[in-house]
């Protein structure tokens, strides 16, 4: 069997999976779902899901990837010694978890890319007929910027772990940082950062209502890009003698993830309160009212071009995991070359995302299979074969030098509180109580 690849430093595997977790969910859902949701007390809620579910989750998916050294399906095989076992559902739904996502991921990120480009070359994206109604009226040119961020996604991925991944994330995650500083920087100078800022953060618990609490863990998953395997293929890149730092690279991954999602807040708010716009209305707020503001403002090309360009970087390092997903499970499990796996996923998922071009309906079933269904559920059972199944010396490797106690922590919120949170967020789909 050849070699496979592997993060040239700890440095690379961080920030790949940070730029995994930082992506539309960040800088898009976030600040709007805090917003209708009562700012801080939302905020607070939302981190304590990401310490007691969140933290575990990407623990248990780490150490999965770097002890088995697979894809999440050839993981579940290795680790259990079998090439059939029930729990391979949950690397098999993984599998199918990354078509479901990418095929509307891709198409949002197209459209990011078209507000750069159209940004850039000095089109008012802003204007009365704005870029956003051209291309929710236009499919072809969604499919056309479907197809390039297709392409990238697929040319980066095909480069392999080290020279694709490590090195499009060592130069984009840095990037990413650097532009919404930026954006911070400028957002307050504005007279809305006050009122932007107070949006975000003031508490008003009256306002959290049960409902608020299952998207805060719901988003706390797709944030960190849980439940599906991502993580176990970035952690099965790990060299097997590096596997006894995951603990404090999940906390860096954390700290960025959140903190790159309440900056992003801190820049959304600002500029729409200044420009005199609502932004609790929203999927529309980043593509529709944002580009409106802009348009208001001093310098409103340059800032939708940074803006945008930002959001291009996060998308794309996200969509590169994503991919990374089907193509490991290839490569490992049908023996298929990584270029050929590239080329050919990347054309089935330019393929199906034609239709959620086509169709909002198709692409709401999408986001709704993986965001409801598929996500909670691969997450429940990577908590709860992690927490019960797993082979305790495996589950224990690397991790003599975290104090006992910490690991003992980890075992019991795998096997008792992470599976419970996540069967109610998956529950509440089925039953619709909230
Ligand atoms: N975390 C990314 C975001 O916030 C989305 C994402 C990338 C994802 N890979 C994933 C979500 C894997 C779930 C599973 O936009």
């Amino acid at each position: 069997m050849k070699e496979r690849g592997h993060w040239g430093s700890r440095l690379g595997f961080v920030l790949a999976a940070a730029g995994s977790a930082v992506g539309l969910g960040n800088i898009w859902k976030f600040p709007y779902i805090t917003g209708v949701n009562g700012g801080g007390a939302f905020v607070l809620v939302y981190l304590i899901c990401v310490v007691v579910v969140g933290l575990p989750i990407m623990l248990a998916e780490f150490q999965i990837g770097a002890i088995s050294q697979r894809n999440p399906v050839g993981a579940v095989r290795e680790l259990e010694g079998k090439k059939w076992t029930p729990w391979l559902l949950f690397g098999g739904m993984g599998v199918l978890a990354a078509f479901v996502i990418m095929s509307f991921y891709s198409v949002v990120a197209g459209w990011s890319l078209a507000f750069v480009a159209n940004s850039l070359s000095g089109y008012d994206v802003g204007s009365a007929n704005g870029l956003f109604q051209t291309l929710t009226h236009n499919s072809g040119l969604q499919i056309f910027w479907h197809g390039i961020f297709m392409t990238m996604t697929g040319v980066v991925v095909a480069g392999g772990v080290n020279k694709g991944l490590e090195r499009a994330n060592d130069w984009l995650m840095p990037g990413l940082i650097l532009l919404l500083l930026g954006m911070a920087v400028y957002a307050t100078t504005l007279p809305g950062f006050g009122k932007g800022f107070a949006f975000l953060f003031h508490f008003d618990f009256g306002q959290l209502t049960p409902k608020g609490i299952l998207s805060a863990l719901g988003h706390a998953f797709f944030t960190l890009s849980l439940g599906m395997g991502a993580m176990i293929t970035y952690g099965s890149y790990l060299k097997q003698s590096e596997n006894n730092n995951l603990f404090s690279s999940a906390l860096w991954i954390l700290f960025l993830d959140t903190t790159i999602a309440l900056t992003a807040g801190l820049v959304i708010f600002p500029i729409a309160f200044t420009a005199g716009f609502e932004p609790g209305q929203g999927p529309g707020l980043i593509f529709n009212t944002l580009p409106q503001a802009f348009a208001q403002l001093p310098g409103g090309m340059l800032l939708s071009t940074v803006f945008f360009l930002l959001l291009s970087f996060a998308a794309f390092t996200s969509a590169l995991s994503l991919v990374e997903v089907a193509v490991s499970f290839v490569v490992d499990e049908l023996g298929v070359a990584r270029k050929t796996a590239a080329f050919l996923i990347a054309i089935a998922l330019f393929l199906l995302g034609i239709p959620v071009v086509l169709s909002s309906s198709f692409f709401e079933a999408m986001d709704v299979l993986s965001a409801n269904y598929l996500l909670p559920l691969g997450g429940m059972l990577i908590a709860l074969y992690t927490g019960w199944k797993m082979d305790p010396d495996k589950r224990k490797q690397g991790w003599d030098t975290i104090p006992r106690w910490v690991y003992l922590t980890w075992v019991w919120l795998l096997r008792t509180v992470a599976p419970a949170m996540v069967g109610l967020i998956f529950l509440n789909t089925i039953f619709e109580w909230v």
